[in-house]
């Protein structure tokens, strides 16, 4: 099940450290490469010579212990698919919520930007406690997966919440994240990305600053969740899935039009020019002293024409960019064009959206039901797009 994935288990100062033992065994014999790291204390509940004979890797305890170039804590996250953090103590999860680097666990997580599970394991009170519940609640809403405690006999003697997930179910929650559910197995998604250009002469455009990326995203994560993806691009794209490459507007529209016959869902990321050059030059327009006047015409509404010809069982999705009124001129939007949802994002903010590898979107669907995607990586906000798109919305 987990061929090949690099798994690095974090484990915390807490008696139920000894479960991850059984943890890291079905990692291994799923065929998973795993690496340990510990706090300090977790080696006062399992040993070092356990931990590195069952993950057969050297364990990872000391911040300062450089083997090689590069600091251990960024080492370890650099070929590492998900961070686990199995038990995760009250103590931890604190530090992970303030940015607090004083181990090479709390260390490594500050540096880590893939995806975390963490299963935290505690006394009932200190559970409860409303610095821990709002350090989780922070922490869910960075994105971070949470096993929730079991309830249960404790090893404190009290009967309560606290105790440490089943490890089948810690198992499951980090399988399910390495290998989503394809519930887009057999389904065509078509994916439009990155932004026109529109031929002035032989030399010269109009175009946009729109970087792809967003669009490949979504095509990453289709193909993740099973779908036969197509993704037509003005930007190169070395994909295991099918891409075209397509430079102008009216070549984007003919080779959408042309693959959306028999696909389940079109995806519009692409930034579209709404005007094309009326005479385009076929030499290089010399300068003559004159202002220069060019007319444009405008393009096919690609969206809006696919949304017309759509059946009842298709799925078309807009994206919208909009530097002021973002929600206001999305619902105008989705209305106008008649798609089915529409992903807005707001290009005033400079930290998001075009260029930026982040993005903060809000998406809306016919009813004008909105949900918000708060500050993510692309490939995250992606897959939460895919998600609610299809009805699998946590
Ligand atoms: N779009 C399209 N064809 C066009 C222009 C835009 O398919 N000729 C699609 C984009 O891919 C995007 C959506 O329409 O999914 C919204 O694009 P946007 O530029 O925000 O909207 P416009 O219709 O161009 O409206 P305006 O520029 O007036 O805001």
């Amino acid at each position: 099940m987990l061929t090949g994935k690099n798994i690095l288990v974090g484990i915390t100062g807490a008696i139920a450290a000894y479960k991850v033992c059984e943890l890291i065994r079905l990692f291994k014999k799923n065929n998973a490469n795993v690496k340990v790291v510990v706090t300090p204390n977790a080696l006062n509940f399992v040993t070092k010579t356990t931990l590195e004979s069952l993950s057969q890797n050297p364990i990872n305890i000391e911040q300062f212990d450089i083997k090689e170039y590069k600091p251990e804590h960024i080492a370890l996250t650099d070929e590492t698919d998900i961070f686990v953090i199995a038990p995760a103590s009250a103590n931890t999860i604190a530090k992970m919520t303030f940015g607090i680097c004083d181990n090479l666990l709390t260390s490594t997580f500050c540096a880590y930007k893939k995806q975390v599970v963490i299963a935290p394991c505690m006394n009932t009170n200190m559970w409860e406690n409303p610095a821990v519940q709002e350090n989780i609640e922070i922490l869910k809403k960075r994105g971070i997966k949470v096993v929730e405690p079991e309830t249960g006999f404790l090893a404190c003697g009290i009967n309560g919440k606290g105790r440490l997930a089943e490890v089948e179910t810690i198992y499951n929650k980090v399988k399910d994240c390495l290998v989503p559910e394809q519930i887009l197995k057999g389904k065509k998604v078509v994916i439009t990305a990155g932004g026109t250009k529109e031929n002035i002469d032989a030399v010269r455009y109009i175009g946009n600053y729109s970087s792809g990326k967003m669009g490949i995203a979504l095509a990453d994560n289709a193909y993740k969740l099973g779908a036969e993806v197509i993704l037509i691009s003005t930007v190169d794209a070395d994909k295991k899935y099918k891409v075209i490459n397509v430079q102008t507007a009216q070549e984007m529209y003919e080779a959408v039009k042309q693959e959306f016959e028999n696909a389940y869902t079109l995806i519009m990321a692409a930034a579209v020019s709404d005007y094309r050059v009326k005479n385009k030059s076929e030499q290089k327009i010399k300068k003559d002293g004159n202002s220069l006047i060019i007319e444009l015409i405008e393009n096919p509404d690609i969206l809006q024409e696919m949304s017309k010809i759509k059946r009842d069982n298709q799925v078309v999705v807009g994206f919208c960019a909009e530097s002021q009124n973002l929600l206001e001129f999305a619902k105008q939007k989705i209305a106008k064009k008649g798609c089915d949802f529409i992903c807005a994002n707001d290009i005033s903010k400079k930290d998001i959206g075009f260029s930026s590898n982040d993005n903060e979107l809000y998406i809306i669907n016919k009813e004008l039901d909105v949900y918000h995607i708060e500050k993510t990586d692309k490939q995250s906000a992606a897959l939460k797009i895919l998600e609610n798109i299809y009805g699998k919305c946590k």
